[in-house]
């Protein structure tokens, strides 16, 4: 009986005689196989490999990237510090500009807290595998945000060379510091290394839209100005310090001691024309006759 139903479950696959029933019998059984894969039980499995892979992620965190306080002293030196001598990439750093009550008005902490929580996005994000990111705050840093004629809630994107001559590139966008996420922070920087197609760009640039649009668009520090602070005629002339400096005086100087220097001007000057006019005590009295003529 048993012999007899493999004889009659053979005959089908023997009539076939286009194919080879060894050929039938595989593919009948890679289908069962199929079949099997997709089974609730292997589904099951696979799950739970994708799930111990997941738990596997965070027990190893990726580590956020540095960001780097920069200052009077060390900006050129942190800046210049990852290039190497032979580089053919210039290094890329990301820079927030930001303060404190002074510089800011109080209104950058969210942006802060955004760029704190950005270099672990950074960190995990594959385009920005060698990107740099750094920190200025204004209210610190009060001659090199005059030096770098820097806003505060704006981020920078510097492209360093490698030998220093080389032109640096600049690349400035405001942020608006009452909603900015880290989200809006990675994209900016995505949107930098990846721009939108330039006919885009040109429609946007003329609607309404696109004035709305530009706001919140990189804009190039152009290195032919006065006051690009690495090739500026200003920066190579040596005059961008002391002119730093010196708008920090003016802005350092309180409102009453504007006024004291002004009153003591024009006081002085009062003096003076006062003497003109009225001949000194001790004038002969009748040089007062011939006095104003003189005038
Ligand atoms: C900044 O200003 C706010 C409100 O004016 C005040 O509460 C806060 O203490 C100030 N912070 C600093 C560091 O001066
Ligand atoms: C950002 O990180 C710096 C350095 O860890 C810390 O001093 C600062 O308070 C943080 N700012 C915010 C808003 O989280
Ligand atoms: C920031 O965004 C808010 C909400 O969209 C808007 O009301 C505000 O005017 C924006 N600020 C700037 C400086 O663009």
């Amino acid at each position: 009986m048993r012999f007899s139903t493999a004889a009659l479950l053979a005959l089908p696959v023997l009539a076939s005689a286009s194919e080879s029933p060894f050929q039938q019998y595989k593919a009948k059984f890679q289908n069962f196989l199929s079949n099997l894969g997709a089974s609730p039980l292997a589904a099951d499995k696979g799950g739970d490999d994708a799930a111990t892979t997941q738990k596997e992620i965070p027990t190893r965190p990726v580590e956020p990237k540095t960001i780097t306080t920069l200052t009077l002293a060390n900006w050129k030196d942190v800046l210049y510090e990852p290039v190497q001598p032979e580089a053919t990439h210039p290094e890329q750093w990301l820079v927030l500009v930001s303060g404190r009550n002074n510089t800011c008005f109080g209104k950058c902490d969210r942006i802060d807290g955004a760029w704190n929580a950005s270099a672990l996005a950074f960190a995990s994000l594959p385009s920005a595998s060698s990107l740099h990111l750094g920190y200025v705050n204004c209210d610190d840093e009060r001659v090199l945000c005059n030096y770098w004629s820097a806003a505060t809630g704006v981020l920078w994107l510097l492209d360093i060379p490698g030998p220093a001559p080389a032109p640096v590139e600049i690349r400035m966008r405001r942020m608006n510091t009452t909603t900015v996420t880290t989200e809006d922070i990675v994209e900016a920087y995505k949107e930098a290394i990846n721009p939108p197609p330039v006919e885009e760009e040109a429609q946007e640039a003329t609607g309404e839209e696109g004035q709305a649009a530009k706001k919140g668009a990189w804009h190039r520090y152009s290195p032919d100005g006065y006051f690009h602070p690495f090739d500026g005629k200003l920066a190579k002339a040596g005059l961008l310090l002391p002119l730093a400096y010196f708008f920090w005086a003016i802005n350092a100087i309180p409102q009453w001691g504007l006024m004291l220097i002004l009153s003591f001007f024009s006081r002085s000057m009062m003096n003076r024309r006062m003497n003109n006019l009225n001949p000194p005590a001790g004038a002969p009295g009748a040089g007062a006759a011939p006095r104003p003529a003189q005038n």
